[in-house]
C-alpha cells in the first residue's frame, strides 16, 4: 500500500480538543501522524520535519503539488539549531524583536532536514509561533514541526477549529483548538540566505519594522526599504551628557546618586515613585512621550550633568520610543 493509499485507507475520526489533547496530539506527532493546530496567524497542519513519510502525508492531505516548501515550527532559537546549518546574527537580532510571532525567517537548511519538507530547496522557513497551545506542542512532541496552513490547497486559510474540520476530517486524527487566531493572516516571511535580507510574503510585520532591525531590507515588491531614522547601529540621539537608562525608579535613584546634578526622565507613573531628585515628567502615554522626549532631552542636557531615562523595553507600546532611547543610552541600562 502506498501512502496515498494508506491515508485514504485511515478515515480518521476526527477529534477536535483543548489543552486536555496536548499530550495526546504530541504522540501523534511523534508516530507520524498529522495534527492541526492553532497559531497566531492561521492554524496548522502539522508533522514531524524530520519525518519524511509523515510529511508526505501533509501533501496528501491538503491536496498540495510537492514542490511547496514547508514552514518549520520550533518553540525557541534553539530548537532551530537541527533544522537549520547555519544562524547568522541577523536571526538572532529578528528573534529577539519578533519572536514568539509571525515571523518565518529563512534559513541554509541543515543536512538533517529533507528536502521533502523543504520543497526541495536548500533553504528552510523557520518560525516560532505566539500561541501557548502550538509551542507546548512543539516541546512535547520534542519535534520540530513542519505545517503549512491547515485547509485544503486552494481554499481559504483557515482561523478556527471549525474551518479546519471542514477540509481536514476524517484525514487527520486530531484538531488542536486554541479558539479564533489572533494575527488572521499568514507570517511574514524573510530570506536571510540572500545578500540583502528579502521579503518574499507580506505580513503582519512590516518591511519596515524589519528594516528597524536589520537597516535595510528588499520588500516582497523588489522595492529596498531602509531604517526609517539612518544609521540605526550608532549612537544617535545621544545628549552631550551622560545618558543613561533605568528599569526602575529605584535604580534610577541609584544611578543618580552617583552624579553631581542628575535628573530623572521618564512617563507619570514612573516619575512619581522618585523621590528628592529632579525630575522629568514625559506624559502618561507613549504618543505624549515620543512628542516631548527629544526636546526635553535638549533642554535636559543644557541644565544637568546626567541624564537617567527610564527603560521602556518591557513596555510592548512604547516600542518605537525604547528603540530611539536605546541609541541616546547607547545601550546602557541598569
Ligand atoms: O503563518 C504561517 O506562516 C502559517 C502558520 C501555520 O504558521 N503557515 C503557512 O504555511 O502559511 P504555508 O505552507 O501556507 O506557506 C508557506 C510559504 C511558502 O509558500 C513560501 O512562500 C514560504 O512560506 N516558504 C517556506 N519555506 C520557504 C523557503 N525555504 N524558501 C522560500 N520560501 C519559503
Ligand atoms: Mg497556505
Amino acid at each position: 500500500m502506498n501512502s496515498v493509499e494508506k491515508a485514504i485507507d485511515k478515515n480518521y475520526d476526527t477529534v477536535i480538543g483543548g489543552v486536555e489533547l496536548l499530550d495526546k496530539a504530541a504522540e501523534y506527532i511523534r508516530r507520524g501522524e498529522l495534527v492541526a493546530f492553532p497559531t497566531e496567524t492561521v492554524y496548522g497542519l502539522g508533522a514531524d520535519a524530520f519525518n519524511e513519510e509523515a510529511v508526505r502525508n501533509i501533501f496528501i492531505a491538503k491536496g498540495r503539488p510537492q514542490d511547496n516548501p514547508f514552514i518549520v515550527h520550533v518553540a525557541s532559537p534553539e530548537g532551530a539549531k537541527a533544522a537549520v546549518s547555519y544562524i547568522p546574527d541577523e536571526a538572532y537580532r529578528l528573534w529577539e524583536k519578533f519572536s514568539p510571532g509571525p515571523l518565518t525567517i529563512v534559513l541554509p537548511k541543515s543536512a538533517k532536514m529533507p528536502l521533502i519538507t523543504t520543497g526541495g530547496l536548500r533553504t528552510v522557513g523557520i518560525r516560532i509561533p505566539n500561541n501557548k497551545i502550538a509551542l507546548e506542542l512543539i516541546r512535547r512532541s520534542g519535534c520540530a514541526i513542519a505545517a503549512p496552513s491547515a485547509n485544503t490547497s486552494g481554499r481559504i486559510s483557515p482561523t478556527r477549529a471549525t474551518d479546519v474540520y471542514e477540509d481536514m476530517r476524517g484525514k487527520i486524527p486530531l484538531i488542536l483548538d486554541g479558539g479564533p487566531s489572533k494575527v488572521g493572516i499568514e507570517s511574514t516571511v524573510i530570506d536571510l540566505t540572500r545578500e540583502v535580507p528579502t521579503v518574499l510574503r507580506p505580513g503582519a510585520i512590516t518591511a519596515e519594522m524589519l528594516a528597524e532591525v536589520l537597516g535595510e531590507v528588499v520588500n516582497h515588491k523588489g522595492k529596498v526599504v531602509v531604517a526609517a531614522a539612518p544609521g540605526m547601529k550608532y549612537k544617535h540621539y545621544a545628549p552631550v551628557v551622560p545618558c543613561i537608562g533605568a528599569r526602575t525608579p529605584e535604580t534610577a535613584e541609584k544611578i543618580a546618586s552617583r552624579y553631581l546634578s542628575p535628573v530623572i526622565m521618564g512617563e507619570s507613573s514612573f516619575i512619581s515613585a522618585i523621590t528628592g531628585v529632579p525630575t522629568i515628567d514625559m506624559g502618561t502615554t507613549p504618543e505624549e512621550c515620543m512628542r516631548n522626549v527629544f526636546s526635553e532631552m535638549r533642554d535636559a542636557e543644557k541644565v544637568y550633568s546626567c541624564i537617567v531615562i527610564e527603560d521602556f523595553s518591557t513596555k510592548p507600546e512604547y516600542y518605537a520610543l525604547n528603540n530611539r532611547l536605546s541609541k541616546s543610552t547607547g545601550g546602557k541600562t541598569e
